[in-house]
């Protein structure tokens, strides 16, 4: 990406506002207005027909009789006329193009969305829009929107989805006190999308955080591919995360795959923070912004009050990141700073006696002190105490301690004084909230950062498989047939060419090839239909296990083909699958599917009830590393009967993180083909055993 180019939506040095009007209350008119406020020091230049000068400014009737050259145009003319001052501006050399105007494909019109994307694409011209509220930037002193105000000076961006949504929150970024520097509004992103934001904020050297309010968009692996690489911390918060998709599934998986899962087994693969609502957004923002990510584990609590500190505790265990106790020689150091009621564990509890003093003693050596990777620092307004004081002792303590790669979070419970010390603090680096446990959850939101980060710095494997033209060949065998499914015989053969480990299987056409490749498989064998038309292959009746010998096979074919026949008089059947009957172990779902937005991706979950019920499964985009799979395997609520619980032996988990990751390249390398597909159940056994893929099934993409 030209980064030149996307500087001309962002930071231009002159603006024409096409549609620039002289009623006050048009938006072509707030437009000029909020430039002139914000105190814009470039050009701006009116565009309107018929007016002659708007708020003091000479005004154009076409940007084409500009004198000067011009890199931005926000444009505020109705819809039917945008292609037309699109076309104008991309002769008159203009970079970026900021359609606030609806009416495009959010109501239907894509068409007239990709006229003006063609013309942007003719004169190497970004869009930003349509649909939108336009870009606001502090460093810029640019408010080239309808919103009403730059938004509170800060460190974060923030590029919205939703206009009404921006325009909001950039009210609100005074009476939360976060700062932005940034506001951009993205509406429906007919050319420049998240990613490109992403990139070009990254490089921005007035933003250190991005944050992102996310509707949905299409280009999942290229946001995968940009937040991965960039340098810093990415929070997003995503809405409409109601099943999407999930009723048209033909597979398990693809009944499983809603858009929370997916979209935040993306973020975590991408290094994305996620935010739960738009509190949690500001709040970790603000954290973000402000602090270093946490390395380690370790959170040191210190506070004047128990109760807030075990507020906190819980709210520690809550997110993942339980307290412990500091060791003894940091103890015996803190007791010193305390009464001797004190308490010198994790919460550190100075008491309510706590002043200034206390603070500042304890927070300057607990920070520095090697065993702590993070300070979260509590105060409980006192009537002996001043809460700016208190600020302003906690802010020289961490100074003077020289930590600079340390985070520290800071609650103050109170009232007005205490607001206004977590004002002051805010003003001065450290971020501060009105409850304990948000102290704490943002600690996680810069814990999860940094283990994220290390993450997406691991190399990606590569995909392809030796064996590809012989999936091709049988998938294309089934095309061929009129089949959009692979009967189970022929998805384990596709499976195996990627080498995953699938049970022995082989298709019987008569009763006499039955018995003769059940001795060739080895007795006991399981005897199952395969038929397209037959998917529930139990409920037909279609299933026999453990059977021990030639006269069994024979007598189970001839069953199962009657049993077929009384469950769908004209199911075309290919035969009978004669298996290899695989010893119990513990039974584990894998599955696919394409998901919309990020394509190919991976699910992991216990088979059986835990998958029916309790839907216990995980996500993640193709390809998986070995490290995601591990993650995969121990993030599920049922990860302890994998691990190995109540005296049984563990699972081999390492075998089954391997089989995700060859499973995961399979759906990435064939990901023009397959649509959805299952391997259920899987067994897993003791460690050093491995895992057998006992049942499969692949959906194939429409063609
Ligand atoms: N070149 C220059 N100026 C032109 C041209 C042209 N080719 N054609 C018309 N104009 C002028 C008009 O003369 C008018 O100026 P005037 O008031 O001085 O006469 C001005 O452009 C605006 O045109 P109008 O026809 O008056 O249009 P209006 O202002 O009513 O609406 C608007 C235009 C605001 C773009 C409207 O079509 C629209 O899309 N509104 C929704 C915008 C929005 O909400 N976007 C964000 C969505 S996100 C959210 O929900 C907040």
């Amino acid at each position: 990406m030209d980064k030149n180019v996307l500087n001309g939506l962002f930071r231009p040095k002159s603006i024409a506002v096409i549609g620039a009007s002289t009623q006050p209350g048009k938006i072509g008119y707030t437009v000029v207005e909020n430039l002139i406020k914000s105190k814009y020091e470039g050009k701006i230049y009116p565009i309107n027909p018929t007016a002659s000068e708007i708020l003091g400014l000479k005004v154009y009737p076409t940007i084409s009789d500009v004198p000067d050259s011009v890199e931005a145009a926000v444009v505020t003319v109705p819809a039917k006329f945008v292609a037309q001052v699109a076309e104008e501006s991309g002769k008159k050399g203009v970079k970026g193009f900021i359609v606030i105007t609806s009416g495009f494909s959010e109501s239907g019109r894509r068409d007239m969305e990709d006229e003006i994307v063609q013309i942007g694409k003719r004169y190497g011209m970004r869009i930003l829009g349509p649909n939108i509220v336009g870009t606001l930037s502090n460093a810029d002193k640019m408010n080239a929107s309808f919103a009403p105000f730059l938004p509170l000076p800060g460190k974060a961006s923030l590029v919205s989805q939703s206009g009404a949504l921006l325009i909001a929150m950039d009210a609100s970024t005074y009476t939360r006190r976060v700062g932005f520097d940034k506001l951009v509004s993205i509406g429906n992103m007919s050319d420049v999308n998240f990613a490109d934001a992403i990139e070009w904020l990254n490089e921005d050297p007035s933003t250190s955080c991005i944050s992102l309010y996310i509707e949905g968009f299409k280009d999942g692996r290229q946001f995968i591919e940009v937040s991965r690489k960039a340098t810093k911390p990415i929070i997003a918060l995503k809405s409409g995360v109601s099943a999407h998709g999930a009723a048209a599934a033909a597979s398990h998986t693809g009944s499983l795959a809603g858009a929370a899962k997916v979209y935040g087994a993306a973020f975590q693969q991408a290094g994305v923070v996620q935010a739960s609502d738009l509190d949690n957004l500001f709040d970790r923002t603000l954290a973000l912004s402000l602090q270093p990510p946490m390395t380690g584990e370790n959170i040191l609590i210190i506070t004047n009050g128990g109760g807030v500190g075990v507020l906190a505790t819980d709210a520690a265990e809550r997110y993942n990141i339980p307290l412990k106790f500091a060791p003894a020689e940091v103890q015996e150091e803190l007791k010193k700073h305390m009464p001797e009621f004190g308490s010198a564990k994790n919460p550190v509890d100075i008491t309510g006696m706590a002043g200034t003093e206390w603070y500042h003693d304890t927070i300057k050596y607990a920070f520095a002190h090697p065993w702590v990777d993070a300070l979260v620092v509590l105060y409980c307004e006192t009537a002996m105490t001043d809460p700016s004081e208190i600020a302003r002792g906690i802010k020289s303590a961490v100074d003077e301690s020289g930590v600079k790669d340390k985070p520290v979070s800071v609650s103050f419970v109170g009232g007005d004084k205490s607001d206004k010390a977590m004002k002051w603090l805010v003003e001065n680096g450290i971020p501060a909230y009105g409850a304990p446990d948000v102290a704490v959850n943002v600690m996680a939101a810069l814990r999860d950062y940094a283990r994220m980060r290390a993450e997406a710095a691991e190399p990606i494997e590569p995909c392809a498989s030796e064996n590809r033209q012989l999936a091709l060949d049988i998938i294309n065998r089934a095309r061929t047939d009129g089949r959009d499914a692979l009967t189970e015989v022929e998805a384990k053969e596709v499976f195996a060419a990627y080498g995953l480990p699938v049970t022995k299987t082989h298709l019987a056409k008569t009763e006499a090839e039955a018995i003769q490749l059940a001795n060739q498989v080895g007795y006991p064998v399981v005897m199952k239909i395969v038929s397209p038309d037959i998917l529930h292959k139990s409920d037909a009746g279609g299933v026999k296990v453990n059977i021990k010998d030639d006269k069994a096979a024979g007598e189970a074919f001839s069953t199962i083909m009657e049993n077929a026949r009384k469950y769908k008089a004209d199911a075309n059947i290919h035969g009978i699958a004669i298996q290899e009957m695989a010893p119990w172990g513990t039974e584990v779902i894998l599955g696919s599917v394409n998901d919309p937005t990020f394509g190919p991706t991976m699910m992991f979950g216990l088979g059986g009830i835990f998958v029916e019920v309790l839907k216990d499964v995980t996500f993640r985009v193709a390809p998986v590393t070995s490290t995601q799979a591990a993650q995969m395997l121990s993030e599920i609520r049922g990860a302890p009967i994998i691990a190995g619980v109540r005296g049984e032996a563990p699972r081999d988990r390492k075998e089954l993180a391997n089989t995700i990751c060859r499973y995961s390249n399979m759906i990435l390398d064939l990901s023009d083909e397959i649509s959805e597909s299952d391997a259920n159940p899987v067994l897993v056994y003791e460690e050093g055993k491995g895992v057998k893929v006992v049942d499969a099934r692949i959906i194939l993409k429409k063609k």
